[in-house]
């Protein structure tokens, strides 16, 4: 391909900073700072001008420059002569494999699995979904679209069919990449019978289906194809491997879309966010050295999921855009084989640094509480811990710095925002932690709490946690399909500003703390899902009248939803029949991540005079906690009724 240069001549710069003043200071100035912050990044053209702005407030960054993210990925580590280091290491207690593949054997497969997509049509700014396992084909095919500029649109492996068709019809793609399965503890999960019946459902027909057979996860022996034999051709991974012509990275432009990352909203329908190639490649480059304190050759264990931004990040592409080596895990923080799974890990790879959630380490801790397998394990290497995806509660930050000797970072970001916006940090100042906060805004988002009237509340004063426009590069760049969708969900609430979606305040010492939702979107162990996306799923029911679903507060997951329904007429005397239809309806359609805690068989729904059913009353009703009643609530009678039948979760 073209030549790849970095550019020079900046008079800042960005990489070399390490202190949290000094990098705030110089992000104020976001045109200077990013562009310095580039040079770490190898161009085909090279960016002259950060950003140009757009009309809505958003801003287009590098324009007229030219990347690959793939080579500077991988690529770029061979030509240094770090071919031989480990890029990354696939860690597989469910199948009891473990595997390391060097950056010049990534480079390898990457080159392969591109030219197997491109003889199947795949080119620039073409779709490809991925619904793969935690397996190393699925770190090869993203990064194989990322060679050819086409665009990768990954599902986690615990959606069930009705969310995987939503995504095959928003995204349209080309190609679908799967597997013949998954493997959970104690089960497996076949892959190839939810996609069928995603297909089934769909409208959009990809032109050719990938399949990685695994041996552990066999097709259906009866499986019957659904649909008609010329819609798609269905090919197996390896053979295309094999014949397969190894291809040269396609220079595209920086904000060419990199991918596509589905994630809930208000509504049941999911919001396809954009990140673009060359902002990306920057943002997480400078955030691994700055933020994480990762540099070249360190090891990142990421234990979370390919199919979450966290694994977009911090499994793919950040460790490997700054050289780093990354471990995929296929497990769980418990029972593959115990709780001592993430340490061995962390003492026989030497783990510089892990990124986890909450819920993962209080079942850690669920099972461990005094530390004892903790103890038999060597995790000397590590230098911080990172938690995010959820709220960190005190306690288990508390715990899990007394039982071992790293910093336990909590981290506050979102799939929208692409790398973490409230931190401590490893490569610039540590502050002293303080309990309930996620640290410092991290440089380059202007972090503001507002108030109803669009006004800065006074400090300590709880209100709606904004970021000031513009982005920093990295951040989403659209909603895939919906050019205005971006403006109308995050801009126009607070003009000038991106609003979260989430509560939170700030101390008299800059300390951020994050409380919350305050919309109808719930964090179930770390994932993220809406309650009109599961009411959507429970209204296919036919005895269901109407619904609500809200996430109810668990000690191991955080939350979890649970359902409150109004029967249809004919299903009014058969309470038990449609709590269990509608469990398994939730299971089937939704996915198991989204199993319902409770669902609760009630004559009425309180609603507002708009006709809004009050979720923030059935919550409180459910958690046991004081109602807060709405002067606008048209039926209090309704609530007087719930009150008597509903008692905190779970129950059903
Ligand atoms: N593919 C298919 N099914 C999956 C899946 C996947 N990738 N991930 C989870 N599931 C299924 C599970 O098998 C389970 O099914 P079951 O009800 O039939 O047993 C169901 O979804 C719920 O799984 P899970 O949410 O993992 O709950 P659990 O009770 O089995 O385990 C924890 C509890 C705490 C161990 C688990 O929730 C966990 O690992 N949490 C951390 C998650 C995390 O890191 N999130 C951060 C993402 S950024
Ligand atoms: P997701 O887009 O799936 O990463 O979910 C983002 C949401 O998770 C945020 O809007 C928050 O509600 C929540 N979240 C993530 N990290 C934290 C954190 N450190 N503290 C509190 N909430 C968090």
């Amino acid at each position: 391909m073209a030549e790849q240069r970095r550019p020079q001549g900046s008079t800042i710069d960005a990489d070399a900073i390490d202190s949290y003043a000094a990098a705030t200071d110089a992000a104020r100035d976001p045109g200077r700072f990013w562009l310095s912050a580039a040079r770490e990044i190898d161009w085909v053209d090279e960016p002259s001008q950060p950003y140009t702005e757009n009309p809505d407030g958003t801003v287009d960054w590098f324009p007229g420059a030219t990347v690959n993210t793939a080579y500077n990925a991988v690529d770029r580590h061979v030509a240094e002569g770090n071919g031989d280091r480990a890029a990354l290491i696939y860690v597989s207690p469910v199948t009891g494999r473990e595997e390391t593949v060097t950056y010049g054997e990534l480079l390898e497969q990457v080159r392969r699995a591109a030219g197997a997509l491109r003889r199947l049509g795949v080119g620039a700014g073409d779709r490809v979904l991925v619904y793969l396992p935690m397996i190393p084909e699925a770190v090869v095919t993203m990064l194989a679209c990322a060679r050819l500029g086409a665009v990768h649109a990954v599902v986690f492996g615990g959606f069930g069919s009705a969310e995987l068709a939503v995504r095959i019809d928003d995204a349209r793609p080309v190609v679908v990449v799967t597997a013949t399965g998954g493997l959970e503890p104690g089960h497996t999960v076949p892959y190839l019978p939810l996609l069928d019946a995603a297909l089934d459902e769909s409208r959009h027909r990809p032109r050719h289906v990938v399949v990685v057979d695994r041996p552990e996860v066999p097709p259906p022996a009866d499986r019957v194809v659904a649909w008609p034999v010329h819609d798609w051709a269905e090919h197996d991974w390896a053979e295309l491997i094999a014949v397969a012509e190894p291809v040269d990275p396609v220079p595209v432009a920086a904000d060419h879309p990199l991918y596509i990352l589905y994630t809930s909203g208000t509504t049941g329908m999911p919001k396809g966010i954009v990140r673009d190639n060359g902002g990306h490649a920057v943002a997480l480059s400078w955030c691994m050295r700055h933020v994480y304190g990762v540099q070249t050759g360190d090891v990142v264990f990421a234990a979370s999921d390919i199919g979450w931004v966290v694994g977009h990040s911090f499994i793919v592409y950040g460790p490997l855009l700054v050289g780093a080596t990354t471990v995929l895990f296929e497990g769980k923080p418990v029972g593959t084989p115990d709780a001592g799974v993430f340490w061995d890990i962390v003492e026989r790879h030497r783990v510089d640094v892990l990124l986890s959630a909450p819920t993962a380490m209080r079942a850690v801790r669920r099972d461990d509480p005094n530390g004892v397998l903790l103890a038999e394990y060597d995790v000397s290497s590590l230098r911080g811990i990172f938690l995010a995806g959820e709220r960190l509660d005190p306690d288990t930050q508390r715990w899990l710095g007394q039982v071992q000797p790293a910093p336990v970072i909590n981290n506050w970001w979102q799939t929208e925002t692409g790398w973490p916006v409230v931190s401590n940090f490893l490569g610039l100042t540590y502050f002293e932690p303080r309990p309930g906060s996620s640290t410092k805004p991290v440089p380059g988002f202007t972090v503001e709490i507002l108030g109803h009237d669009g006004t800065p509340v006074p400090v300590g004063h709880e209100g709606a946690v904004c970021l000031r426009l513009p982005l920093p590069p990295g951040a989403l760049t659209g909603v895939w399909g919906d050019d205005e969708r971006l403006a109308r969900t995050y801009l126009t609430e607070h003009p000038g500003f991106y609003s979260s979606g989430d509560g939170g305040h700030v101390d008299e010492d800059g300390y951020v703390y994050i409380l919350g939702r305050t919309d109808d979107v719930m964090n179930v162990a770390g994932h993220r899902m809406s309650s009109g996306q599961i009411e959507a799923a429970i209204s296919e029911h036919p005895g269901v009248s109407e619904c609500a679903v809200v996430g109810v507060r668990d000690e191991l997951k955080g939350q979890r939803p649970h359902a409150i329904l109004v029967p249809a007429i004919d299903f009014v005397d058969r309470a038990d029949q449609l709590r269990a239809e509608v469990s398994a309806l939730v299971r089937s359609r939704i996915g198991p991540i989204a199993s319902l805690a409770g669902v609760d068989v009630v004559g009425a729904l309180p609603k507002t005079r708009s006709g809004k059913i009050v979720r923030r009353c059935l919550r409180q009703l459910l958690e046991g906690a004081e109602l807060e009643v709405p002067p606008t609530i048209e039926n209090p009678a309704a609530l007087d009724d719930l009150a008597r039948t509903l008692g905190p979760s779970p129950r059903g």
